[in-house]
């Protein structure tokens, strides 16, 4: 997709559960964009800090994250650490629990800002998470805050979880989104906040075709 002759780079962000990466990869394969899911980069750090038992070793973590290869292939379906594919260990119950913790270290931020930057160098991309609008791409061509209300992330979160048969409930689902609002917004160093010319899409209610076409709509304008 060109916009005035340059490939277009679309930033996206938003809460868990707000619908991010799965509208950010349906609008990749329509507008033939790369997509990129910047959480998948800091749950890598994850495996990364789990297979060296470095969780709590920040200083040794950061040292390893320099020297490591994440790559992603299938048009971000698959991710791979230092040539060998974690694209379901980077979404088991443990790296849920110590993505947070990990993604808030400025030095890792700053390595995986890098990388996303130089992935994101030559346009024709959508990249989603906390901090593409406000940090990774504050440039971008297309900056889009999406949001749902916590009652309705939960709700998707849940069905989610269902559908993989994880045993949980929906109070608890609920819960953990909670909590992890509550750290995505209030760390110190790039928290979760709405770039202030970003356009606001609540998607409550809406159904991913809807805001997948009201996205598009924009870019083709
Ligand atoms: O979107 P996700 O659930 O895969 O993100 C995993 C974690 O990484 C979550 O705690 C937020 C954090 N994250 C971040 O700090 N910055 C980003 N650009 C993307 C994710």
């Amino acid at each position: 997709m060109d916009k005035l002759g340059e490939r277009v780079t679309i930033a996206m962000d938003g809460p868990a559960g707000s619908g991010k990466s799965t509208v950010a990869r349906r609008v990749a394969e329509k507008l033939g964009l790369l997509y990129l899911d910047s959480g998948a980069m800091y749950r890598a750090v994850t495996v990364l800090a789990i297979q060296h038992k470095t969780q709590t070793n920040i200083d040794k973590l950061i040292e390893l994250v320099k020297a490591c290869e994440i790559a992603f292939d299938d048009n971000g379906k698959k991710i791979f650490l230092n040539s060998s594919n974690i694209s379901d260990q980077i979404r088991t119950p443990e790296v849920n629990r110590l993505v947070a913790d990990i993604a808030k270290v400025p030095e890792i931020r700053k390595e995986i800002v890098r990388h996303q930057q130089k992935i994101g160098a030559g346009g024709g991309i959508i990249a989603e998470g906390r901090d593409l609008t406000t940090v990774v791409f504050p440039h971008a061509d297309f900056k889009i805050y999406l949001d749902a209300s916590v009652q309705e992330r939960a709700k998707r979160r849940f069905t989610e979880l269902q559908s993989q048969n994880v045993d949980t409930t929906l109070d608890s689902v609920e819960d953990e989104i909670r909590t992890r609002d509550e750290k995505d917004t209030s760390r110190e160093h790039s928290p979760l906040r709405a770039a202030e010319d970003a356009i606001q899409v609540d998607t409550t209610g809406k159904s991913i075709d809807e805001v997948v076409d009201f996205i598009v709509g924009i870019v083709a304008d």
